[in-house]
């Protein structure tokens, strides 16, 4: 590819050449900022994309990812994004309620989806795209859906049925549905950033919180955690997002490349994320410092009975019409 350096080695009459194409010179940057670890599968998902964006380019694009908030926090990331201080992004679907756009809370409500598969019937379907076309007009496009996995509780109590939760402050992301999930359980939510999970924890001014497996371990969540139920009572994953002045204005063909680098990455993330949810559980059993229950058949009944109430109760903030449509994708009813 020509590049500045390399016309500027052929000397001054090359150095003409490079002022008339500063366009072929100078890879058009993509900043990526997340919030979670590199060792997460968003954040090996991001760092492939980096790998195939510049790959499908031809290095006309530079990807620069940026983890663990090291950029912006949760709520900042995504006012960056709108004002082109970044460009990319994977905020978790319960994240983008303050944008405007509520409906993406329908992925927290408890218990509806029963496992990927299900899931997938709505993150690579027709439901999904239908959500995707809510953020155009506040200036974002959707580009993919990725995988994280199914939550757990934590807590430095033992966490067996609702009544456990009884007045225990536990952080939750910026979501009227997990925020309605923990009142039914009697809980008391405290939305906070991600990069001041661990801390929190630590000092108790928050008793426990949920979050895939993953997360909690390369947050070391599980050092500060003295119990944890494997209850997967609900699902966090990623839309990956653009500023849509910034991609309209690419090449078509540099945006055909990203595109590729994308359809790809997105594979790739989606096919490591169970794997990576179910090394982290392994590595916290084995580091011992929380003790991780599993739920009876008995317990359970009075998770789904206190929870599933919250699908209700959001109706009328998510849309009724978005709640059905996922559940109809699924085949879980309406
Ligand atoms: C959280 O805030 O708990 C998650 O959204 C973090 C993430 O991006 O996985």
């Amino acid at each position: 590819m020509l590049t500045r350096r390399s016309l500027g080695a052929l000397g001054a009459a090359a150095l003409f050449l490079t002022t008339a194409l500063p366009a072929l010179a100078e890879p058009i940057v993509i900043k990526f900022s997340h919030v979670v670890a590199p060792d997460t599968p968003k954040g090996k998902g991001a760092a492939k994309f980096e790998e195939l964006a510049e790959k499908y380019t031809n290095g006309a694009v530079d990807v620069q990812v940026y983890p663990n908030s090291q950029l912006y926090k949760d709520k900042e990331e995504l006012e960056a994004l709108q004002l082109g201080a970044v460009q990319m992004l994977a905020p978790s679907l319960a994240k983008f309620g303050p944008l405007g756009a509520q409906e993406f809370e329908v992925f927290d409500l408890p218990y509806i989806f029963d496992g990927y598969e299900a899931l997938h019937k709505v993150t690579q379907g027709e439901v999904g795209k239908a959500l995707f076309a809510k953020l155009e007009d506040k200036g974002i496009t959707g580009l993919a859906y990725w995988d994280n996995g199914f939550k757990i509780m934590s807590a430095n109590s033992p966490l067996n049925t609702p009544d456990d939760f009884l007045g225990l402050k536990m952080r939750i992301q910026s979501s009227k549905v997990l925020e309605a999930e923990m009142n039914a359980l009697g809980a008391v939510p405290q939305v906070m950033a991600f990069s001041e999970v661990y801390q929190a924890l630590q000092t108790g001014v928050v008793d426990g919180t949920e979050n895939p497996p993953s997360n909690m371990f390369t947050q070391k969540m599980h050092e500060v955690q003295k119990h944890a139920t494997i209850s997967n009572h609900g699902y966090l994953g990623y839309a990956v997002i653009v500023n849509k002045k910034f991609w309209d204005g690419l090449d078509p063909e540099v945006r055909a490349g990203l595109e590729q680098a994308m359809t790809e990455a997105t594979d790739y993330a989606n096919g490591i994320a169970k794997e990576e949810n179910d090394k982290a559980l392994q590595a916290m059993k084995d580091a011992g410092k929380t003790e991780f229950h599993e739920l009876t058949p008995e317990e359970k009944a009075l998770w789904v009975e206190a929870l599933t109430p919250v699908h209700d109760e959001m109706a009328s903030r998510i849309g009724a019409e978005t709640i059905a449509a996922v559940k109809a994708a699924t085949g879980s009813g309406s």
